[in-house]
């Protein structure tokens, strides 16, 4: 008798193994899934190819950011008196990328008539960087440092007068 609790308890434990294998088995599948989802994925792949084509446009933040980031870049270049890299971020900086179109639009409609202050004020960090990069040609540092000066009053005069207003 005592064998016969022992085999069917046994057997029960077989049994419910068995049962669990296609549970384990269960578990596996995501794997089967993945191969489904990877195999689905041309298809989804177009979609994405489909907005590649029609890149994100640049925001007023973005080149914003990046303006930023041209301005360490000269000052790095003046800390390693490096005069071609103080060039090259200044060309980044007057040679900016402008915003996209419905930006544009945003700020024309945000700004209306200021919006020629606010082109002004664009022009002038344009100049003023094209200055500071022709320094930087001459290795010439103390005007490298001079236009520098202007060129930050450029970045903030616009801020000042503009910033709260397009936030
Ligand atoms: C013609 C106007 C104008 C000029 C010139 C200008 N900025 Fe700006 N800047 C703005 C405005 C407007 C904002 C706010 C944008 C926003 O919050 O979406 C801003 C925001 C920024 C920000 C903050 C971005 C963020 O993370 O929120 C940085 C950094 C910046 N400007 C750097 C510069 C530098 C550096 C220069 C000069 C080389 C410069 N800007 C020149 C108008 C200007």
């Amino acid at each position: 008798m005592k064998q016969l609790a022992i085999f069917s308890l046994l057997s029960l434990f077989l049994m419910t193994s068995c049962e669990d294998s296609p549970k384990a088995q269960a578990q596996d599948s995501p794997v089967e899934k993945k191969e489904v989802v990877e195999k689905t994925k041309p298809g989804q792949d177009t979609k994405k190819d489909d907005k590649v084509k029609v890149p994100k446009e640049l925001s007023l933040k973005d080149l914003m950011i990046q303006l930023g980031k041209d301005m360490n870049g000269i000052n790095d270049g003046i800390w390693q008196e490096d005069f071609p890299a103080i060039a090259s971020s200044a060309a980044a900086i007057s040679g900016h990328p402008h915003v996209g179109a419905s930006t544009r639009a945003r700020l024309k409609k945000t700004l209306g008539k200021d919006m020629m202050l606010f082109g002004k004020g664009d022009k002038k960090v344009h100049d003023t960087a094209l200055r500071l990069g022709e320094a930087a040609k001459a290795k010439d540092m103390k005007l490298v440092l001079t236009e520098l000066t202007n060129l930050q009053n450029g970045c903030v005069e616009c801020h000042a007068s503009f910033r709260s207003r397009l936030r």
